[in-house]
């Protein structure tokens, strides 16, 4: 059996920590050195019993590891990912790829022209629920997409918004949340090419929104509404819904996306189908039924799928210039928000 790949983790902070534990689960990888300056990163490096470096690019030096995480600030998504391209050491960069779409585009740029893959963490894509959802779509089930009604609408606690950034513009819950679900609903549906939105932020009155109603255009012709709010006693999110991370709240019953084409519709996460079976037509009955599913660990299977990346056995599932797209819509509803405007996404 091959030896198990050595990965090294940039910021030790709560998602760094996330992917320690599944490394420390893995019989692909392990975890071999931590980089990051802060001085609270020594807990986990001791707890691990693992080298701390400073920085990233001490780090690569001193290791040479097989792999690295970047779990570290947005900012710093960019810089890390080039260092470890000049390395040729595959990266996991962590979600969003970048801060803008100028810096996206210069790592994808850097990474096409260079042998070194990088997948970007997007773990939903290695969700079990996401992939038998896409798979039901691309059987063809529901016929040609139609629309799609989602819903990422949940309440932030109060201490949440101690942090002063959080209550500022860019701080809120379009930057920090829908980028997830605009990527879930590129995998499902697919490319997003216009968007309208109104916000608001009435519920908390900080600067930033706490609400936003989101029109989407899809390159299929299918339309799609949002409704996004962090500050709704409601359950019609992913995280309460699909019980893959379990801090939150789970509530197995609810869906948050709708996806109904001419044929059929498609409940997520439940998975429940309603479908025709003979001519499309609300006089004849619609059949339910239910998606088989066996759960399982969207941040355990992107290490498996991340291993093997880093072993030249499978191109990344989810790569820069795909993120950079998912950034894109992202941007424009935050755009739409300001403006008023539509916005088409390039
Ligand atoms: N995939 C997901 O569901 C998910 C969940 C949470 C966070 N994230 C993403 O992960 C990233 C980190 O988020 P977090 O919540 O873990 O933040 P965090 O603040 O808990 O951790 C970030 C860590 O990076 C360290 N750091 C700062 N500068 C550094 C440098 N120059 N080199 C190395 N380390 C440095 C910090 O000291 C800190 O320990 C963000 O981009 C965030 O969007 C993704």
């Amino acid at each position: 059996m091959d030896r198990k790949l050595r990965f090294a983790i940039a910021g030790a902070g709560v998602i760094g920590r996330a992917h320690w534990e599944r490394m420390r689960a893995s019989g692909r990888c392990e975890a071999v050195a931590f980089a990051d300056p802060s001085p609270g990163a020594a807990v986990l490096a001791a707890e691990a019993g693992l080298p701390l470096y400073p920085d990233l690019e001490a780090m690569l030096a001193a290791e040479r590891p097989d792999g690295v995480v970047l779990a570290t600030p947005n900012a710093l998504h960019v810089p890390g990912a080039l260092a470890c391209v000049r390395s040729g050491v595959p990266a996991l960069v962590e979600k969003p790829v970048a801060d803008s779409l100028a810096d996206a585009a210069r790592l994808a740029d850097a990474v096409e022209a260079s042998a070194v893959p990088v997948l970007v963490g997007h773990h939903r894509r290695h969700s079990a629920i996401l992939g038998a959802a896409c798979e039901t779509i691309a059987e063809g089930r529901l016929g040609k997409l139609v629309a799609v009604t989602a819903s990422a609408t949940f309440h932030k606690p109060d201490d949440y918004f101690e942090a002063a950034w959080r209550r500022r513009k860019g701080g809120g819950p379009i930057l920090i949340n829908l980028v997830h679900e605009i990527d879930n609903l590129r995998a499902l549906v697919g490319d997003i090419v216009e968007v309208q939105a109104f916000g608001s932020h009435a519920a908390r009155g900080f600067e930033v929104e706490d609400t936003v109603a989101i029109n989407l255009r899809f390159a299929n012709g299918a339309l799609g509404s949002f409704m996004l709010s962090d500050a709704a006693a409601s359950p019609r999110s992913w995280e309460q819904t699909s019980g893959e991370n379990q801090a939150y709240d789970h509530h197995a019953d609810q869906d948050c996306y709708v996806i109904a084409g001419t044929r059929g519709s498609l409940q997520v996460p439940t998975l429940r189908v309603f479908e025709y079976s003979g001519a499309a037509s609300w006089w004849n009955p619609l059949a339910r039924s239910r998606v088989e599913l066996h759960q399982s660990d969207p941040l355990a299977r992107q290490l498996d799928h991340f291993c093997a990346v880093v072993r030249r056995e499978e191109p990344p599932r989810v790569t820069v210039r795909d993120a950079m797209r998912t950034l894109a819509v992202t941007l424009a509803v935050a755009e739409a928000v300001r403006s008023g405007t539509n916005v088409k996404v390039s």
